[in-house]
């Protein structure tokens, strides 16, 4: 199964681009009060131009492999970009990672001040939640609180930001490669297994059907992270948008240090056969995803 998946990814990405900016207008929805200039600015700052949206890629590959494509599934496909980019603009904070770089430009808090970058953050993440409940997103209310809480689920305490915590508290110390995974498993892991899951849902796949694309999920999730590490090991500033090198110097708990560059390449190759393994029941229809899993572990930045 071969798929020339660049310019289709390009597509893609625009269409999500575009919706953003949409849910990211300055004007006010009923119900609120007033969106102030400056956090709709920073708010913006941090998801709009540069990010590779392969978390929202995954959620219409997904719903569109079991036949759902319309304005609902990337609508619900946003709200899980809006997460993941809280989870950047706060791990740069000085905090956490005190990254000054991120997709190319300035981190939110270089580009305006820490305290606006923590208020970005919880705004995104608010407006997250937001948008997935949009009527537009299933004429099932019962599907769209699954979704909500699933999306709870995989960025809240259990999940991403359980995650970033252990990240934290494994800087400079000795971990064994269970416990690297769970962190993993979590912090990164955690949002592309519900990429891949929420996509099945929209789409009203069979229970099956979705229990499969979640664990396809979980093993680009574990692949994503892998590659991630290794870039930080291996790639320039210039290619990643972001600082490199800056895992073994902060002291991070990764399976690449853990094992090194080969024994992690052979770990990626064997994830990218166990992701094509769970597609194979989908023959041809799954080439895309089938493709995106192979772009996640041969990415370049
Ligand atoms: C970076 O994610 C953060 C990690 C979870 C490793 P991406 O590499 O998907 O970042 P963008 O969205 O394309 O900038
Ligand atoms: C970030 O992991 C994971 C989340 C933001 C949840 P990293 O700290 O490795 O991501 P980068 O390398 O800064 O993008
Ligand atoms: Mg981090
Ligand atoms: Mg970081
Ligand atoms: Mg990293």
């Amino acid at each position: 199964m071969t798929f020339d998946l660049k310019p289709h990814l390009e597509t893609r990405a625009k269409y999500v681009e575009t919706t953003l900016q949409d849910i990211l207008g300055a004007e006010h929805q009923p119900g609120e009060i007033t969106r102030p200039a400056r956090l709709v600015a920073a708010m913006r700052h941090g998801a709009l131009n540069g990010g590779k949206r392969l978390r929202p890629i995954l959620v219409l590959e997904t719903a569109k492999l079991f036949g759902r494509e319309d304005d609902g599934v990337v609508r619900a496909a946003c709200a899980l970009e809006l997460i993941h980019c809280y989870s950047l603009v706060h791990d740069d904070l000085p905090a956490m990672d005190d990254d000054d770089l991120r997709r190319g430009q300035p981190t939110v808090h270089k580009a305006y001040d820490e305290a606006t970058a923590i208020l970005a953050g919880d705004a995104l993440l608010t407006l997250a939640f937001d948008v997935i409940a949009e009527d537009v997103v299933h004429p099932d209310a019962a599907v769209r609180l699954r979704l909500s809480r699933a999306l709870a689920r995989s960025s809240g305490p259990g999940g991403m930001a359980g995650g970033q915590m252990l990240d934290l508290e494994s800087e400079h110390r000795e971990r064994s490669e269970a416990e690297i995974r769970q962190l993993q498993s979590m912090k990164t892991g955690a949002l592309l297994r519900y990429a891949c899951r929420a996509g099945a849902i929209l789409a009203d796949a069979s229970e099956a059907d979705i229990d499969r694309l979640t664990r396809f999920g979980e093993v680009i999730g574990l692949a994503f992270q892998l590659a991630d590490d290794l870039l930080d090991v291996e790639a320039s500033t210039e290619a990643m948008g972001k600082a490199t090198g800056k895992d073994a110097e902060a002291g991070k708990a990764t399976l690449v240090g853990l094992w090194g560059t080969a024994r992690t390449r052979e770990e990626l190759g064997r994830l990218v056969r166990e992701a094509e393994t769970l597609l194979a029941p989908y023959g041809s229809r799954a080439a895309i995803l089938s493709a995106l899993a192979r772009f996640i572990v041969d990415r370049t930045n």
